[in-house]
């Protein structure tokens, strides 16, 4: 089984993606700032209105949603059934009641909810495999896979995929803390020496890099254990082919 189908990485991701400050940062050392990364992501596209819009690795849906602000429709892929069940719960309820861990066999009641401003009529969720995705997902105006290519099985197939999927001068917006783990990618598919340099070099042929920034982000996962990462996230213009 995936760990993203566990009941566990649900509640930590509604959490992370739709919880309360208090309840994703209780403490007040350290961490406020890597707060609401989901929706940091988003804000590195420009703020021009487009057509259609693909999130790859949607997860629970926030970052999904919030494009929904900027674009006429918007696709969201996860792999896991069970993210891309509560995502379509949250577009047709407007809010799920989970449980988040507060520690041992202590679970509290929690709600997550559709965050302000957002059409979710405009977002079609479906599990699917970002390496294998249908052949028609051609021509985005933007694509958005945020802490997804190290949790692949052949990250630079799926860069090499991306020219593909997006239209000249679309936006790409690439987040990864570059956390490689043989658990998702074999060793031999790993790069070799900086990540970054390696992204940047595969990326460039096919894409300008815009901008490109350090950004932290939290996962709670009980109410005195915190997952802290930094991830890379750069934004990219599709050259004209
Ligand atoms: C580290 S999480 C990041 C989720 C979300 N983008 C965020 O920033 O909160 C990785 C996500 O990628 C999904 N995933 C892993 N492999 C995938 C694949 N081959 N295709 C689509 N989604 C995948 C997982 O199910 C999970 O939701």
């Amino acid at each position: 089984m995936q760990d993203y189908e566990s009941v566990k990485l649900l509640s930590e991701y509604l959490l992370m993606h739709y919880g309360k400050d208090e309840e994703r940062m209780p403490w007040v050392i350290g961490g406020i700032g890597s707060l609401d990364f989901v929706s940091r992501t988003v804000e590195y596209f420009s703020p021009k209105r487009v057509g259609l819009s693909l999130d790859l690795g949607c997860a629970v849906g926030r970052t999904s949603f919030l494009l929904t602000k900027t674009s006429k429709k918007v696709i969201g892929i996860d792999f896991s059934q069970s993210f891309i069940d509560a995502a379509n719960t949250l577009k047709e309820e407007g809010s799920i009641a989970y449980k988040m861990h507060e520690e041992g066999e202590r679970w509290v009641d929690a709600v997550a909810e559709l965050p302000p401003e957002v059409d979710p009529e405009k977002v079609r969720f479906a599990q699917g495999d970002a390496m294998d995705l249908p052949a028609g997902f051609k021509g985005f105006d933007r694509v958005h896979a945020s802490n997804l290519l190290c949790r692949l099985p052949d990250p630079l197939a799926f860069l090499d995929s991306l020219p593909g999927m997006l239209a000249d001068g679309g936006e790409l917006v690439l987040a990864t803390p570059f956390s490689w783990l043989e658990q998702y990618t074999p060793k031999e598919k790993w790069p070799q020496g900086d990540s970054w340099e390696w992204l940047q070099q595969q990326l460039e042929p096919h894409f300008e890099l815009v901008r490109d920034s350090d950004e932290p982000f939290i996962i709670r996962e009980h109410g005195r254990k915190f997952q802290l990462g930094v991830s890379k996230v750069s934004l990219w213009k599709k050259r004209a082919s």
